[in-house]
């Protein structure tokens, strides 16, 4: 058997042609979409990950700018401006890129961000309307995942789903989306005693440990849906994910390249998320006005 690839490439292609249509709907109403992305700091990977959300904004025609601060920066100055764009009408969606350095306290960054501009879905509001199965923002890669299961015609409600990585970021909401969906889920992370007991027994794996090729072909039931959430960067310089992908195309039903994966579904989920968010400002005022 050879795997049903999924390419999200072209799937996060597809779905920003669409987004087009609302962005200058929007802009036309006095409503052109803004997201501003906060960076603290040098790390190369969130360097290329905040331009890449920034640019992709951009090309879509909506308003989008980075703000970056020194590594050592005092977190009331972060603090202070989140506070001053929660107040701005032309920006909906703040995001702080993660992680933030040691000396900050990470919940009380997200905390200040208004729930109704959380476009991450990582304010604890947020993530409690998602656990309780009536979500504002859904968090970008499990909702880049969700999106490729509808691609892939993966019908859920079932299905036996082994999660693989318990972060905030991704494991736990992706958890709480496949639960919502109907799958019985299972979260495997760093200390689950047999690994390939549980893995070997899904339909549906989701690979997000940050370890590259950590999945391999004999941990794979025939036929499954393996998801690769991991980037990877390899000595020689080449992305690579958390899947051994070449050996699980033989085993699996259907799978995620890396890159050309999950990868650009994040950022296009993120401009959906802000684009919904410019959308219920918009309604709002809409409403206000009558
Ligand atoms: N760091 C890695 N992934 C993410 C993400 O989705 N959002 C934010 N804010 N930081 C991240």
């Amino acid at each position: 058997m050879t795997a049903q690839v999924i390419d999200g490439k072209a799937l996060a292609e597809e779905l920003r042609q669409g987004f087009k249509a609302r962005v200058d709907a929007l802009a036309a109403c006095g409503h052109k979409p803004g997201l501003v992305v906060i960076l603290v700091g040098e790390d190369p990977a969130s360097q290329v990950y905040v331009r890449n959300k920034v640019n992709g904004c951009l090309a879509i025609g909506m308003h989008s700018e980075k703000i970056v601060y020194d590594v050592a920066v005092d977190p009331e100055t972060v603090l202070e401006k989140i506070a001053e764009l929660n107040a701005d009408p032309a920006i909906h969606g703040i995001l702080v890129q993660l992680p933030l350095p040691g000396h900050f306290n990470e919940e009380a960054v997200l905390e200040a961000i208004s729930p109704e501009k959380d476009v991450d879905g990582f304010h604890a509001e947020n993530v409690g309307a998602l656990a309780q199965g009536s979500p504002r923002f859904i968090p970008c890669t499990p909702y880049g995942v969700m999106k490729m299961f509808e691609k892939g015609k993966v019908d859920l409600a079932g299905k036996e789903a082994v999660v693989i990585g318990r972060s905030n970021i991704v494991g736990k909401p992706m958890a709480l989306l496949l639960i919502n969906a109907g799958a019985t889920v299972t979260v495997c992370h760093s200390k689950t005693k047999d690994l390939k007991f549980h893995t070997s027994r899904a339909d549906i794996v989701v690979a997000a440990v940050g370890k590259p090729r950590f999945v391999t072909a004999d941990m794979v039931k025939p036929g499954a849906v393996v998801i690769d959430v991991g980037i990877n960067r390899l000595p020689d310089g080449k992305l690579c994910g958390d899947v051994d992908f070449a050996g699980c195309l033989a085993v699996a039903g259907q799978i995620t390249p890396v890159p050309g994966g999950v990868g650009p579904m994040t950022i296009t989920m993120l401009l959906a998320n802000t684009i919904e968010a410019a959308e219920r400002k918009a309604a709002a005022a809409a409403g206000a006005g009558k």
